[in-house]
């Protein structure tokens, strides 16, 4: 949606991944507590997100509206929503356009629009999930673009993210609908899942922009699935792609190793780079990839993914890249953090299922450049 909201992907976290239906409002709270203290926040983290199961099975039978799960969320979610506003963050929450939520504990916002959105706006509420269970057959274009509608005459801004899984081709309608589509089914905590969503929204680059995101879904770096080279290339891939950043992870339990991608500035900028072009497939020969995503300023990221059992050195040259012709470029190496110089090669060794993400200082005016080291400041 064209309305200033979600200019570059949402970032925050979502608990759904770690605790499925085992929520509380402690969780929220400590997840906010976390991005503080661990320098998520300064990072870029806003959106302390609420997943499935936050409800009571039935709607006040005075007011109509949802009421807050009597067990998990006892303060209420407008103490919850104060609570993460107090840290400067945002708070997220979640219902279907059907009769009930996917997990069926609780009522869905399907002919409820109006009422939902305005207790969403109501209680603080600063980004809705809009899931697609139970929907009764109806058509989707109708069902997301009553909630839009809805969460609109509240007047509230509300990063508006479609949950429909792609499976009426929201890329082609979800710029005028939301700020963001699932363009795939769930991810799981596997290599194998997580290389299939980069293969099916990898291809519908051309349809992501500031304010209008594909959403390959919500990370799973730090759930113990997948080793931390392959959670490094989890995160690479999706900042490649200008994905939506949502933690997936319990924060209370994570490694060094997840805090540390997770927190990778470099990383982050690329994904969050103002242009807001998703990185585009340059080749994927064999399974070794090369993505290439131009940023704001003419710098260009390049990620080499490795999707083989063997090591295998790959990149690609200036011209593939579009470079302007020159005797050498600078690039920063956003996993090692350190600067190179090259002649106009940017290759590399990648082990099996790692990734290299390079940084290319392609702009053409060298001594206005801002200084080596400066790469990933752009979030404060
Ligand atoms: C669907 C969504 C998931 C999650 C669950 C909750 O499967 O795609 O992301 O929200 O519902 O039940």
């Amino acid at each position: 949606l064209p309305d200033g909201l979600a200019k570059t992907p949402p970032m925050g976290f979502n608990n759904w991944n770690a605790t499925g239906c085992d929520i509380n409002e402690k969780m929220i709270r400590d997840t906010a507590d976390i991005f503080v203290t661990s320098g998520l926040k300064k990072a870029g983290y806003e959106y302390v997100n609420i997943d499935d199961c936050w409800a009571e099975p039935e709607r006040d039978p005075r007011t109509g509206r949802l009421v807050p799960h009597h067990e998990r969320f006892p303060s209420g979610i407008e103490a919850l929503a104060d609570y993460v506003h107090g840290k400067g963050l945002k708070l997220g929450i979640y219902t279907s356009a059907g009769t009930q939520t996917c997990a069926k504990t609780m009522p869905g916002s399907l002919d409820h629009e109006e009422v939902d959105a305005q207790t969403f706006a109501d209680w603080g509420v600063d980004y809705l999930k809009y899931d697609n269970c139970n929907n009764q057959g109806r058509p989707a274009l109708e069902r997301y673009t009553r909630m839009r509608d809805a969460l609109r005459k509240t007047g509230r801004p509300i990063v508006y993210s479609l949950c429909e899984w792609g499976e009426n081709k929201p890329w082609e309608w979800g710029k005028d609908v939301g700020h963001l589509w699932r363009t795939t089914g769930d991810i799981n905590d596997s290599w194998t899942s997580m290389v299939t969503l980069l293969k099916q929204n990898a291809p519908l680059a051309p349809y992501a922009g500031p304010g209008q995101w594909n959403d390959p879904d919500m990370l799973e770096v730090g759930n113990g699935g997948m080793t931390d080279r392959e959670y490094r290339s989890h995160f690479s891939l999706w900042a490649a792609m200008a994905a939506p950043l949502l933690i997936g992870a319990d924060l209370r339990k994570a490694s060094p190793a997840t805090m540390e991608i997770l927190g990778n500035r470099d990383v982050i900028a690329v994904d969050q780079d103002p242009l807001g072009v998703q990185g585009r497939v340059l080749r994927n020969a064999d399974g070794h990839w090369v993505i290439v995503k131009p940023l704001a300023g003419g710098d260009v990221a390049v990620t080499l993914f490795n999707e083989t059992e063997d090591v295998a050195t790959f990149g690609a040259t200036a011209a593939e890249l579009g470079l302007p012709a020159r005797k050498a470029y600078v690039v920063r190496d956003l996993w090692a953090h350190r600067d190179f110089e090259t002649a106009g090669s940017f290759s590399a060794s990648v082990p099996a299922h790692g990734t290299v993400m390079y940084r290319i200082r392609a702009g053409g005016d060298w001594g206005r450049r801002p200084p080596l080291g400066e790469f990933g400041a752009t979030l404060s």
